[in-house]
């Protein structure tokens, strides 16, 4: 996600601002701006699309002289509202450019805020929701009862905003301060001998200081070059919380993990809440961009879902919920065998295409022919303003944030909750569910982040599994119904991390041929479905596993806490909460992911960089 870094001090604060961002790059970004107060009542704001060397270069075509000055502020864009393009670019200002705000999250309320602010005779000046902050600061500042206090105009407008939030705010009339406030996203105040820091992570300060304090929810803090206070949203003293941070640079950039991927599993809550975040507003499912009409929606009659590798697999266990929720047939395609075999397509049929990167030439290609054929297209992407959703009818974005390690973790069980997103919005439109059905499935969907949460806090297990399996020969995986695909998913982390030969198999494909693999301590992993949801697959699976079982193989149960009656088939049992049976691959993988990471560093491979792949795979 975004970067953010401010400072007041006694240096030149355009050098730490750039250098802070440098340190923060590692979190992917499309844009980059920078403000510095001179002290004499002048703000200038600079901002670039592309990488910082773009902004760097502006910078020195305007003399960098002009940015002079010991207060400031920068921000990297990861793009999330409008595509990534210097108009979008932050800092953001109001009309008299007297404020600049820099954002990190997504202002669920913007369309309302917006109208407002348009109704005043404003005009927009970008595409994004965090401008709309910009203009109620602004005029919370010059009006009313927080007229001229900058620090009670920006907690008052945070009490408007709904959704995540950290804001970054100076104001030309207030030279000496920047004042930042945080909801449900990262923000951390650095604290220096005659300067002060805010920024999302201790990466982009650690090498001026190492003592930090993370700030609350709903806090806001005001740094100046002697200290820094923290309130709450209403004004209230608020407490932050102080620490050291003990990690050099590179284990800072991971938040403490060895790996970029570790970090991605343990970020994959926050992945979901921010992918379903304001896609359900008023009682209805709402998609991103809609260049579809209802009656498009409704006139659908087939779905396909094209897509590869870990994307692909996402796009099996939507058809589950697709099918069933909104009574359309679902095909699931590899999107480099699509094109190639001529499928029925028409104006009626709904391709999504699932894509992290939003550039897989394969999956891209897939889009070109489904529109050529006049079928409508919706991209479900991470990457805002990509070619996938740039050539789509409809995008609904996972907000998963840059994903760095190749293999992809938070990306996919985004890419799970935005496919549902995209069921959901079918059977609204199509009528197959009831409002308060569709609000039900929402907020069911809603609760898997704290699901997440309790799973990943179980993982040491799964870990020293990993450790004791690391030299098998093999592992196989199985599953039924939902399962499968995620047990297809658990095959495909450990290939590509642990260079492993690992196979997913439907359960109930066993007998037909792969269990002659079966053989004296080979493990196999069985993805158990609930006993409660689906009691009838639960008992046929107990079959198969106490058939491997009875072969020799090593069985490894991922199944729900309380699921007493597979125990005896479980060599190692691992528990995950339990879910509805279509939210059960959220919690399903997680362990799966763990376990290929763990297998992999056992055998002292880099899992962020597997060998011979590539996180972008833009040729066929
Ligand atoms: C596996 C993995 C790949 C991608 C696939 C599609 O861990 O990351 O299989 O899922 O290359 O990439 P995107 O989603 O960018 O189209």
């Amino acid at each position: 996600m975004c970067g953010i870094v401010g400072y007041v001090g006694h240096r030149q604060a355009l050098d730490v601002v750039l250098g802070g961002l440098r340190r923060l790059e590692y979190r992917g970004y499309d844009s980059a701006g920078v403000a510095v107060l001179d002290g004499a009542g002048a703000l200038r704001v600079r901002r670039k699309a592309g990488r910082l060397a773009n902004l760097e270069a502006q910078l020195d075509a305007d003399g960098r002289q002009s940015f002079a000055g010991t207060a400031g502020m920068g921000h990297t864009r990861w793009a999330t509202h409008g595509p990534p393009v210097d108009r979008n670019s932050h800092p953001h200002q109001d009309a008299s450019r007297a404020v600049a705000v820099v954002h990190n999250g997504i202002i669920e309320n913007f369309a309302e805020l917006r109208a407002e602010i348009e109704a005043d005779g404003i005009e927009l000046a970008s595409d994004t929701d965090t401008e709309t902050a910009a203009h109620l600061i602004a005029n919370a500042y010059a009006t009313g009862e927080t007229a001229g206090d900058l620090e009670a105009s920006v907690r008052a407008v945070c009490r408007r905003l709904e959704g995540a939030f950290t804001l970054v705010v100076t104001h030309a009339d207030v030279p000496d301060k920047v004042i930042a406030a945080r909801r449900s996203s990262p923000l951390v105040v650095g604290v220096g001998e005659g300067e002060h820091f805010v920024a999302s992570d201790v990466a982009a300060f650690i090498e001026h200081t190492r003592d930090a304090v993370e700030l609350g929810q709903d806090q806001v803090v005001v740094i100046t070059r002697e200290g820094y206070e923290v309130t709450d949203f209403m004004g209230e003293p608020a407490q932050g919380k102080p620490f050291t941070v003990d990690w050099d640079l590179s284990a800072a950039e991971k938040g403490g993990h060895d790996y970029f991927m570790l970090k991605e599993i343990e970020e994959q809550p926050d992945a979901l809440a921010n992918t379903l975040r304001g896609h359900f507003h008023n009682g209805r499912i709402t998609l991103d961009e809609q260049r579809l009409a209802d009656q498009d929606l409704r006139d659908i009659d087939k779905v396909f879902v094209v897509a590869c590798g870990s994307a692909y697999h996402s796009g099996l266990v939507a058809k589950y919920a697709i099918e069933h929720w909104c009574r359309l047939p679902v095909e699931v395609e590899l999107a480099s065998e699509f094109r190639y075999r001529d499928p029925v397509l028409d104006r009626d049929t709904l391709v999504v295409a699932v894509s992290q990167s939003g550039e897989t030439m394969d999956t891209l290609e897939a889009v070109r022919h489904a529109r050529e054929q006049k079928a409508r297209v919706l991209a479900v992407c991470n990457t805002n303003g990509a070619q996938i959703p740039r050539e789509s009818d409809a995008v609904l974005y996972t907000h998963a944030g840059p994903e760095i390690g190749v293999a992809s973790t938070k990306a996919f069980l985004a890419q799970i909750a935005a496919n549902y997103l995209v069921g959901l919005a079918l059977a609204q439109a199509r009528g197959t569910k009831y409002p308060d059905e569709v609000a039900r499935e929402f907020a069911d969907l809603a609760s898997t982040p704290a699901a997440v949460r309790k799973t990943l806090a179980t993982t040491e297990q799964v870990r020293a599994l990993g450790r004791d399996i690391a030299d098998s020969k093999a592992v196989l995986f199985l599953g039924r119904h939902v399962g499968y695909p995620v047990a297809l998913e658990g095959a495909l982390k450990l290939k590509e991390l642990a260079y492993m030969h690992a196979e997913g198999f439907a359960a109930g494909e066993l007998k037909h041929g792969p269990i002659a693999l079966i053989e004296q301590d080979l493990p196999v992993v069985v993805v158990m479905p609930s006993p409660k949801g689906r009691a009838v697959l639960h008992s046929k699976l107990v079959s198969n596993i106490s058939e491997i079982q009875a072969r020799g193989a090593r069985t490894i149960v991922i199944a729900e806490e309380g699921d007493d009656a597979v125990r005896p088939y479980a060599d190692s049992l691992i528990e995950i909460p339990a879910t509805s049976t279509l939210l059960q691959p959220l919690v399903a993988t997680v362990p799966l992911q763990v376990l290929a990471a763990e297998i992999a560093r056992s055998r002292g491979y880099d899992i962020d960089k597997p060998r011979n792949l590539a996180k972008s795979v833009t040729v066929e």
